[in-house]
C-alpha cells in the first residue's frame, strides 16, 4: 500500500518563538508537510532569514504568507492541519476566519490553538480573565482543552494546548487527585525561562534584568491559576481544587521547573507514590516518573515531562520539568495534532535531549 500523502500544515503567528519551534519539529515530521507560514508583519519575507537556525532543514524558498492566502493551501475534500501560535485575544477571530476559509474550500480542517483563546469552554470566563470579549464564542465548544495524557482517544474537532506553566502543573498534580491519593488544594512554585515571554522584549524579560537574577511575579494572581483549576477539576470529581500559584522568572532561556505541594489522604512512602504515578502514565510516551528530582537539562529541546516524587507523612512534593516551547507549546501542539489526525502520538517528536546548553 502506498503511504498516504502528508497532511498540509498552516501556521499562524509565523515569526514568533512558538512558530519557530513548530517549524523545527515539523521539518522532521513523517506525516505533516509545512504548506503555509502566515505572518501579519512579514508576508513575503524569507522564513529561514527569520529563523537562521532552520536553514538547511526548511526549503530556502519558503516565504511567509498573508492570512488570506490560506484558502489556496487547503485541498478540497482533503485534510488540513492548522496551528495557531498568535497572542491571546487576537487568535480566536483569526483562527475562526482561517477555519471558515478551509471549510468553505471543502477541506477537513483540524486546529490546535497554542494561545489562551480556546482554553475555556465558557467564552464568558475567558472574557472575565482576559478583560476582553471572546473573538469567536460560537467556536469555543469545538475545542477540547487538556494535555493529551489526560484525555483518552481522538477528539472529533480541535484541541487547545494548556499554557506552559499549566502543562507542567497538570502532569504533576492530576494523577494524585485522579487516583484518590491527594485531596484539598495544591501550592505551586514554578520558574520559567525567558523564551516563555515570546519574541518581543519587555522590562521584565530584558537580558540584563534576567541574567543572574531570579524573581517572583503575580503571586497568587497569575491568569494560569484559573486554567489549572478548570483542568484539574475532572480529576477531583468535577470540583475545581484551590490552586495557589507563584510563578518566577529564571535566568535561563528554555524550560519550566515547577514544585508542587499536595496533601495526601494517607501517609505513603515516596517509592509507592512514584510507582502509582508511573502506572497512571503507563503507555504515555513522554512522561517519566522517579523519586530523584529531575533537572531541566534532561528535557530541554524535547517533548518530555519528568516528574520527581518525594513524600513524608501526608505531605507530597512533586517536581515537574518541561521545555516551555516544546511540551508546553509546539511539541504539545504537534502531539495533539497527531492525536486529532489518528497518527502515532509521538510522530515527529522522538527527540533526544541536548543535555547542556
Ligand atoms: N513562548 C512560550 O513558551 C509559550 C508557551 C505556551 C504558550 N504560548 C502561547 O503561544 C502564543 C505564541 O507565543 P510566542 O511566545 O511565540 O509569542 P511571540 O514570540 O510574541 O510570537 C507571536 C506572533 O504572533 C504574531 N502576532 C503578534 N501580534 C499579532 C496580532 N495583533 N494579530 C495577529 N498576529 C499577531 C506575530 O507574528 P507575525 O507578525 O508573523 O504574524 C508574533 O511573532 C501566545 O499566545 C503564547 O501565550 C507561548
Amino acid at each position: 500500500m502506498p503511504e498516504p500523502a502528508p497532511v498540509p500544515v498552516v501556521i499562524l503567528g509565523g515569526t514568533g518563538y512558538v512558530a519557530g519551534e513548530l517549524l523545527r519539529l515539523l521539518a522532521g515530521h513523517p506525516h505533516l508537510r509545512i504548506a503555509a507560514v502566515v505572518s501579519t508583519s512579514q508576508a513575503g519575507a524569507s522564513v529561514t532569514a527569520c529563523f537562521p537556525h532552520l536553514a538547511g532543514v526548511l526549503p530556502a524558498e519558503l516565504r511567509f504568507e498573508a492570512a488570506d492566502a490560506v484558502a489556496s493551501y487547503t485541498p478540497r475534500g482533503g485534510l488540513v492541519a492548522i496551528f495557531a501560535a498568535t497572542p491571546h485575544g487576537t487568535t480566536a477571530a483569526l483562527l475562526d476566519s482561517v477555519l471558515a476559509a478551509a471549510e468553505a474550500a471543502g477541506a477537513e480542517a483540524h486546529a490546535v490553538d497554542l494561545s489562551a483563546d480556546f482554553r475555556f469552554a465558557d467564552p464568558e470566563r475567558f472574557a472575565r480573565i482576559y478583560g476582553q470579549a471572546h473573538g469567536a464564542p460560537e467556536r469555543a465548544g469545538a475545542f477540547l482543552c487538556a494535555v493529551p495524557e489526560h484525555h483518552q482517544g481522538r477528539p472529533p474537532g480541535h484541541a487547545a494546548q494548556p499554557g506552559c506553566f499549566t502543562t507542567a502543573v497538570l502532569l504533576a498534580a492530576y494523577p494524585l487527585y485522579a487516583l484518590g491519593l491527594a485531596s484539598g488544594g495544591v501550592f505551586v512554585s514554578a520558574v520559567t525561562g525567558s523564551s516563555g515571554s515570546g519574541r518581543t522584549p519587555g522590562a521584565g524579560t530584558h537580558h540584563p534584568e534576567r541574567s543572574g537574577n531570579l524573581y517572583a511575579y503575580s503571586p497568587l494572581a497569575h491568569r494560569h491559576e484559573a486554567e489549572m483549576r478548570q483542568l484539574l477539576a475532572p480529576a477531583c470529581g468535577g470540583v475545581e481544587p484551590e490552586v495557589e500559584f507563584v510563578p518566577h522568572s529564571g535566568p535561563f532561556v528554555r524550560g519550566i521547573h515547577a514544585t508542587l505541594r499536595l496533601q495526601l489522604v494517607e501517609p505513603m512512602p515516596a517509592a509507592a507514590l512514584a510507582a502509582a504515578v508511573a502506572e497512571f502514565y503507563r503507555g504515555a510516551p513522554f512522561v517519566r516518573v522517579t523519586t530523584a528530582p529531575p533537572r531541566l537539562n534532561e528535557v530541554v529541546g524535547t517533548n518530555a515531562c519528568r516528574l520527581g516524587v518525594a513524600a513524608r507523612s501526608r505531605t507530597a512534593v512533586v517536581t515537574s520539568v518541561i521545555d516551555n516551547l516544546v511540551k508546553g507549546a509546539a511539541g504539545g501542539g504537534v502531539q495533539w495534532m497527531n492525536r486529532l489526525l489518528g497518527l502515532e502520538e509521538d510522530a515527529g517528536l522522538r527527540l533526544a535531549g541536548i543535555g547542556w546548553h
